[in-house]
């Protein structure tokens, strides 16, 4: 059904046209790019109109309304300007830092990095150009030179160097997350923030690579971003202009709370845990049924990851849906509720563990364990060895591009 599905689609004129680059990338051309947005617009489904339109803040998400900030509200002189008397101390330098620090230096903005002397990350920015003494230092030298600075350490590194962190942070600087984990999980992590100073959080809404190469890409990433305490009353701006100036296309508002809650709740359910765990069961039982492994994955997961989900990420799963075969359709619509509903409670059950706080408490004692980086190498490994992975693996170096 797969290539049946994509070619048929490209095979429309319709499928044609949202094939086309132009289409895909057109809610962050600039105004030039506006125009030539407009001609293709007539040629594609109905959009929001306010989606189009630069300026425009107010978006209506299936109904509800929000303000959505952008990148074209910060051009680099605009962020160059407003950070003039800042130097944003980054620190940690793994997949967040990378992508965020190199963005920010792209970007003019004057950026140092603090990391462990000598550990992985310290190599890795000398890789990426950071000089030491000039741009990279020891973490607490970073933390004294910088004005806002930026905890983009482990979550579970984040409770553990809090003791010595903290009193750091001293009246005047800004403290900033990626993530809401250790100001709303106080209780666990022990990360109290000072009262004096704001504290704000942009969360890129991707792995700190896709921060990167989106921005290299001339595009953004979407992110949320938050204030949890605002001293200057400028708390919010300061936000929307780091998150713009570290590489974010849209930034959505929410709450320290909300980010954090629907972030470990996303991960452990549809982005990572929950697809996986899908795979897996769809998987056996075709196993079980007398199925070949190339069958089984074929029919599981390179469909979906090669065909299906990209369609549904570009245009949705009504055209999706639309797009696929009069008997596919009809199987699938019949068969939505009922994985609904014997997922809804599991759902339900996840929810409810992440805002317990039992999702960070097993996070923090696994990640904090000295053995934890050998103890999660067997695991993937584990996973790695998995007849479905194995199966992917030969399915995958039938690509052209592999052999
Ligand atoms: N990764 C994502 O996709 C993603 C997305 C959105 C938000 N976030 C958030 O961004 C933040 C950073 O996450 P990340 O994934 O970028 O982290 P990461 O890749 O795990 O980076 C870890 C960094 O912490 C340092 N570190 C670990 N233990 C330390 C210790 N005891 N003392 C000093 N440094 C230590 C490491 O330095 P060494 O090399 O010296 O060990 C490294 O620089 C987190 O709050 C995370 O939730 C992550």
């Amino acid at each position: 059904m797969a290539s049946r599905t994509f070619s048929k689609a490209l095979r429309s004129p319709l499928g044609r046209q949202l094939a086309s680059p132009a289409v895909q990338t057109r809610t962050f051309v600039s105004a030039m790019g506006a125009l030539r947005a407009t001609a293709v617009a007539s040629r594609t489904p109905a959009r929001p109109a306010q989606q189009q339109v630069r300026g425009v803040k107010t978006i209506d998400f299936a109904g509800s309304k929000e303000v959505v900030y952008e990148r074209a509200d910060w051009p680099k002189e605009k962020l160059l300007d407003y950070f003039k008397n800042d130097t944003l101390a980054l620190i940690g330098y793994g997949s967040q830092g990378h992508g965020q620090g190199l963005n920010l230096r792209d970007n003019g903005l004057n950026v140092i990095i603090g990391v462990r002397k000598d550990g992985k990350s310290w190599k890795d920015a000398i890789q990426d150009g950071w000089v030491p003494g000039k741009n990279l230092f020891e973490v607490d030298e970073a933390i004294s030179k910088g004005t806002i600075i930026m905890n983009l350490l482990s979550d579970a590194a984040q409770s553990e160097t809090w003791p010595h962190i903290g009193p750091q942070i001293t009246k005047g600087k800004t403290l900033y997350f990626s993530h809401g984990f250790s100001p709303v999980f106080k209780d666990l992590t022990k990360v109290e923030v000072p009262k004096d100073v704001d504290v704000i959080l942009c969360a890129p809404k991707g792995s700190g690579r896709t921060v990167r190469s989106l921005f290299r890409e001339g595009r953004g990433i979407n992110s949320s971003f938050a204030v949890y305490q605002d001293v200057t009353g400028k708390a919010e701006e300061k936000a929307i202009a780091l998150g713009v100036a570290i590489g974010s296309g849209y930034l959505y508002k929410t709450t320290f709370e909300k980010e954090v809650h629907s972030d470990l709740y996303g991960e452990r359910g549809c982005l990572m845990g929950g697809i996986h765990g899908m795979f897996l069961a769809q998987y056996e039982v075709l196993r079980e049924r007398g199925h070949s492994p190339s069958e089984a994955f074929n029919e599981t997961v390179e469909e979906a990851t090669q065909s299906l989900y990209p369609l549904i990420g570009k245009y949705g799963m009504d055209w999706m849906f639309d797009a696929c075969s009069t008997t596919a359709r009809r199987g699938a619509i019949d068969w939505t509720p009922k994985f609904k509903d014997a997922l809804k409670p599991v759902f339900n059950n996840l929810y409810d563990s992440v805002i317990d706080g039992s999702e960070t408490k097993r996070s923090l004692e696994y990640n904090s364990q000295p053995d934890y980086r050998e103890k999660y190498e067997k695991e993937l490994d584990e996973i790695r060895n998995l007849e479905i992975w194995r199966a992917g693996k030969a399915v995958r170096a039938l690509r052209p591009e592999n052999q």
